[in-house]
């Protein structure tokens, strides 16, 4: 038993580090989604989803690095369902979406997660919620999301899987990777 815990102690994150990184991430993914939001309800004002799209397309991979750089950590948004094929999810980032669609089926609530890899890296994943302003790009075809802004997201991203979504469905996860 004492061996065990000695072994596993370099392995685990005490409490406080638990904490630390949980305030973090929170910080730096709330920072993430106000810019991301942000520039993309811009976009959607000048011009709707024409204008939105395009701009998505090109910039949400070098709006998330720069806030990677900014931080030092890797920033990534990735889905079971994806999008943008830069974002497709790691093993383990599938196993924590897949907690986060059994606890909202169970109604229980949604909260951020810390752990350390094997590699003895830190990560912290958070869930990321349909609300209704992503229904137009993300909601179901015919309703929501036009046939025609359907066609929009096509021409950029020919597989797209990410659209179907409701209110409230998990869309995916915040997964941050600290470099120290
Ligand atoms: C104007 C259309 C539009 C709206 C509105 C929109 N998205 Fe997206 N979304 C996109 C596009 C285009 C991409 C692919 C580019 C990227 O972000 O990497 C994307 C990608 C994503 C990704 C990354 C994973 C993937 O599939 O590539 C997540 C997560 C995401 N959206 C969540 C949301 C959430 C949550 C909302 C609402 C708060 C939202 N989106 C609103 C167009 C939109």
């Amino acid at each position: 038993m004492i061996l065990l815990s000695v072994f596993s102690c370099g392995k685990s994150l005490s409490l406080e580090e638990k904490q630390e990184f949980t305030k973090k991430g929170k910080e730096i993914t709330q920072d993430s989604f106000k810019e991301l939001s942000g520039k993309l309800m811009d976009q959607m004002s000048i011009g709707g989803p024409a204008q939105a799209i395009p701009f998505c397309n090109i910039q949400a991979i070098p709006i998330t690095n720069q806030l990677s750089e900014k931080y030092n950590v890797l920033i990534k948004r990735t889905s079971d369902k994806i999008r943008n094929l830069t974002n497709h999810p790691t093993k383990r980032e599938i196993e924590i979406i897949s907690t986060y669609k059994n606890l909202l089926k169970k109604g229980k609530l949604l909260t951020s997660i810390v752990e350390l890899d094997s590699d003895g890296l830190k990560h912290y994943y958070a869930p990321i919620v349909i609300n209704s302003t992503c229904l137009v790009c993300h909601g179901k075809k015919g309703e929501q999301l036009t046939v025609k802004t359907d066609s929009i997201i096509n021409s950029f991203y020919p597989n797209d899987n990410a659209i179907g979504y409701h209110e409230g469905d998990v869309r995916g996860i915040w997964s941050i990777t600290f470099n120290n």
